[in-house]
């Protein structure tokens, strides 16, 4: 099981202007988390409250058909093309990243085990995708749609465009190349997947975007590259079972999320860094960043009061933004709390070789970076700890299926307690919809026109 140490953020280490007394708030707070804990696993399965996510781990169906659909696939293509953006392909990004071999697109066939490579375009700029249909022979290639709503205009835009192009390649059989994931029943995307036969697959009710990340939105790119899924389920289950446990001193996705409220309402720290050791989590960060800020950043409560809220996640990369960021996060504004992910055991060992004598370097002959990467983790946060900077650190014991799948689902839970905390409701996102309806009526989406005035007489203004 993944761990969490966060003696860091305690008066006793820095101070008590900058810590919390985590002993008496767990004390203090027991009996608000127990009762938030029971409550999210009460209202998982009700309708409409957006927490089904809570039960994908569950999902055996899912993962019956997303293997069976992989088998069928296997070895037909060369590329797997996801289309998607936000919550539709940032979770897949960061597993991929963590779990697929390190430069897996750069890997022969046969390294790859004959495995396909996968790219996820996640942007709408229109050099980097001219550049990958240059990359990519879409003849060989599976395009995953991915939309929950079946309508967003930067995957929808994609879609079309590699859509016509895969027609053009290939006839009638261009749909042998397509499988969108989707809502079950509404969006244009379900609509145009039925008429034109496609494969499909299904964004569950009630999981929004970013908590989607083990329903077939991630799980079928991760099984057409071969991810061991079921250990990811195995993670994810045991997780929800530790995370169930109502008594916060036991529960590390409660601890965290107190944690950050207090610093924030308490300590004025509203700044939340995701700061993994291992290049391989960099993209855990962007996941993490999206999960926190569309959940938490809220302008009113449950109440409907005005309340302008929300930590702000920052990514940064160990040991890399040491020499980039770290000398902000001491000596500039105390105004952070530093989530530090370490890595026990990577799964190669790189020796350093004893090959000069130079005092300044000399030491580091016959260590391993292994050790390396480490002592940086270990003393960054001993350093910002020296300055009274309050930091936690979740340690994976490596970064396997089941580890990381633990570490995505364990954050999911914090942000779900960290918003009950706050009072507001952390699964809706009216700041997202207000720029899609605005992009809609820009782009002359019919039923847009009133908006589209208004925007272009502010337009003129701004
Ligand atoms: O988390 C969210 O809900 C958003 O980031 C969505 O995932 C994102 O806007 C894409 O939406 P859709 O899946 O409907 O295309």
């Amino acid at each position: 099981m993944i761990k969490l140490n966060c003696k860091n953020a305690d008066v006793r280490v820095v101070g008590e202007e900058n810590g919390l007394d985590l002993e008496l708030e767990f004390n203090n707070y027991k009996d608000k988390i127990a009762n938030i804990i029971s409550d999210l696993n009460k209202r998982k399965d009700k309708n409409g409250q957006w927490l089904q996510w809570m039960n994908l781990g569950y999902n055996e169906e899912t993962l019956w058909y997303v293997k069976e659909y992989a088998a069928m696939v296997k070895g037909r293509f060369d590329n797997i093309l996801v289309l998607g953006i936000g919550g539709s392909a940032l979770g897949g990004i960061a597993v991929t990243e963590a779990l697929l071999k390190p430069y897996w697109n750069l890997l022969s066939e046969e390294q790859r085990d004959g495995l396909p490579r996968i790219f996820f375009l996640d942007n709408i700029d229109p050099d980097t995708m001219n550049g990958l249909f240059e990359v990519l022979d879409l003849k060989k290639t599976l395009v995953n749609v991915i939309t929950k709503s079946g309508s967003t205009a930067e995957t929808m835009s994609q879609f079309m465009i590699v859509k016509d192009r895969l027609e053009k390649e290939l006839g009638d059989n261009y749909r042998y190349n397509i499988v969108a994931t989707t809502d079950k029943k509404t969006g244009i995307l379900r609509q145009i997947a039925e008429q034109e036969g496609y494969k499909t697959f299904v964004v569950p009710d009630d999981v929004g975007g970013r908590f989607s990340v083990f329903s077939a939105v991630g799980l079928l790119p991760f099984a057409l590259v071969g991810l061991d899924i079921d250990e990811m389920v195995n993670g994810i289950k045991d997780m929800d079972l530790a995370l169930k446990n109502t008594d916060i001193h036991n529960n590390i996705a409660a601890q965290n999320a107190l944690i950050h409220y207090l610093m924030d309402t308490k300590k004025g720290k509203n700044l939340s860094v995701m700061m993994p050791y291992s290049s391989r989590l960099k993209y855990v960060s962007d996941w993490y960043v999206q999960l926190w800020a569309e959940s938490l950043g809220k302008n009113k409560d449950k109440e409907g009061n005005d309340v302008n809220i929300g930590p702000t996640p920052i990514k940064a990369l160990g040991a890399t933004d040491q020499h980039s960021q770290i000398q902000l996060y001491n000596e500039g504004p105390n105004d952070k709390v530093i989530n530090f992910i370490r890595v026990e055991n990577f799964d190669t060992q790189l020796d350093i070789p004893n090959i000069f004598e130079y005092t300044g370097i000399g030491y580091l002959g016959g260590k391993t970076i292994n050790q390396l990467i480490n002592a940086e983790a270990d003393s960054t946060r001993v350093a910002l700890s020296d300055y009274n900077r309050p930091n936690v650190t979740i340690t994976l014991e490596k970064i396997d299926s089941y580890n990381v799948a633990q570490l995505l689902y364990m954050l999911e839970i914090q942000t779900a307690i960290t918003g009950e905390l706050y009072n507001i409701d952390a699964f809706n996102q009216p700041g997202v919809e207000q720029a899609k309806n605005y992009t809609y009526a820009l782009m002359g989406r019919v039923g847009y026109e009133e908006s589209a005035q208004t925007l272009q007489a502010k337009m003129a203004t701004v």
